[in-house]
């Protein structure tokens, strides 16, 4: 089916926002055909969707949250990162040992995160194999694409949540046979972090990723007791990151979450494999880990996307995420005295979108042969302005005063959900 969109349209670059006012985005079966002035002749007879004077602009990449969380969130805020996962975490987790609870939530979640326009994830989910094929169906379901992983941990989590190394490795080889079926959503091998996965666990994992080509998340650097437990577990390794790529799982690709206390040797590290950092900055607040050093990051040419990490982060909806992101960064910038620059709002909202989606392989903009993910945005419910505003400054104020009335329509995959 030919379609096409009139809307004004806006994305970010690295270097700053590109947009094109009153434009028209053509589409054929979901796929991208170009974006026009004017409507050329031969989509005159396209089904035409007139947005008015809304904003059209790429959909959020929420590339790190907990799936199973998302029923605590909002809770466990006094602790830091140990406690909240012994106290908090895994107790939560270990209910999707039940599959019904399992579907509840996770249908709820999977609907949540469209209305939020959020079409890109990646997810841990549990290590439960059956709820994490339940969350991938019910992803798909609601039109959500990413990554989704079965979590890997073998010690350090209780009675309740444990597996044995063997039957973590069996029922990671179960849930890949099982998951070969979904076309939006695809695994990615999730050893939880190094104190929950033996040497053995993760030598079966870096060994699992090289054969069939998987990629790998996981977390790095949050939390300083939990540095100095991953040096005690690891006295050979001098840093963090070298407990995974002792094991190759550090890697082209590997996601790893918060990197809070990254060095500059670990961020060169991470530079060089072409590992991503993923910035989680409400959850860095909210379990007290730090403030990380994202800017500085982008400025060694460290790859960097964003999350919500959900339920460290309480906020699902990732305009609050980038929000956050350029508090923290201008905090940095405020107890540095300038020395730390700080996140502007063009690179904020390129993290939260453009290079999300780059993680994908998808190039910025809307490129002919690109499945659409968009979302249209409306100011106008908000107070009217003195002096008209540019496009980036109407972006600014919707993403940045968080209206959640402002989100008109949501596009996954070529297709409207919202
Ligand atoms: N490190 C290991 N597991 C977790 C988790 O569930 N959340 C966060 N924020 N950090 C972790
Ligand atoms: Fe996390």
């Amino acid at each position: 089916m030919l379609q096409a969109i009139k809307a004004n349209i806006i994305h970010a670059e690295k270097s700053g926002f590109v947009s094109r006012e009153n434009a028209y985005l053509v589409m054929e079966d979901g796929v991208i055909q170009g974006v026009f002035d004017t409507l050329p002749a031969q989509y005159q007879n396209a089904a035409l969707e007139d947005y008015g004077d809304a904003i059209l602009t790429p959909a959020f990449a929420d590339m790190h949250l907990h799936a199973p969380q998302y029923p605590m969130m909002g809770l466990g805020g006094d602790l830091q990162l140990i406690d909240w996962l012994n106290d908090y975490a895994f107790p939560t987790e270990a209910m999707f040992a039940d599959t019904d609870f399992a579907r509840r939530v996770y249908r709820q979640l999977a609907q949540e995160l469209i209305k939020r326009g959020t079409t890109r994830v990646c997810m841990f989910s549990s290590l439960h194999t059956d709820a994490t094929l339940i969350l991938m169906e019910e992803l798909e379901k609601a039109g959500v694409t990413g990554l989704v992983g079965k979590v890997n941990m073998d010690r350090n989590s209780g009675k309740s949540l444990q597996e044995s190394t063997g039957e973590s490795i069996r029922e990671t080889l179960r849930w890949l046979d099982a998951c070969g079926n979904f076309r939006l959503v695809k695994p990615i091998l999730t050893p939880r972090f190094t104190p929950a996965c033996t040497d053995e666990l993760m030598a079966a994992l870096g060994k699992l990723a090289r054969e069939r080509d998987l990629p790998v998340q996981s977390h790095l650097s949050e939390n300083d007791n939990e540095i100095a437990w991953v040096k005690e577990l690891h006295p050979d390794c001098a840093q963090y990151w070298q407990t995974y790529a002792k094991y190759g799982l550090w890697k082209q690709g590997t996601l790893m979450a918060h990197c809070v206390h990254s060095d500059a040797r670990e961020r060169a590290a991470m530079r060089e494999a072409g590992v991503f950092m993923v910035h989680c900055p409400d959850s860095n607040v909210n379990i007290r880990s730090g403030i990380a050093p994202v800017r500085r990051a982008l400025q060694e040419g460290v790859q960097v996307v964003m999350g919500t990490d959900i339920a460290g982060g309480v906020q699902l909806n990732m305009a609050d995420a980038l929000t956050m992101a350029i508090r923290m960064s201008k905090q940095r910038w405020i107890e540095s005295q300038g020395q730390d620059d700080f996140l502007r709002f063009h690179e904020a909202f390129y993290l939260a979108t453009t290079a999300g989606a780059a993680y994908f392989g998808v190039p910025s903009g809307f490129r002919a042969g690109e499945r659409l993910h968009a979302q249209i945005l409306t100011d106008a419910l908000l107070c009217p302005t003195l002096q008209p505003l540019t496009l980036p400054e109407r972006l600014e104020r919707l993403i940045c005063a968080a209206d959640p009335h402002s989100l008109h329509a949501v596009y996954s995959d070529g297709v409207q959900r919202l």
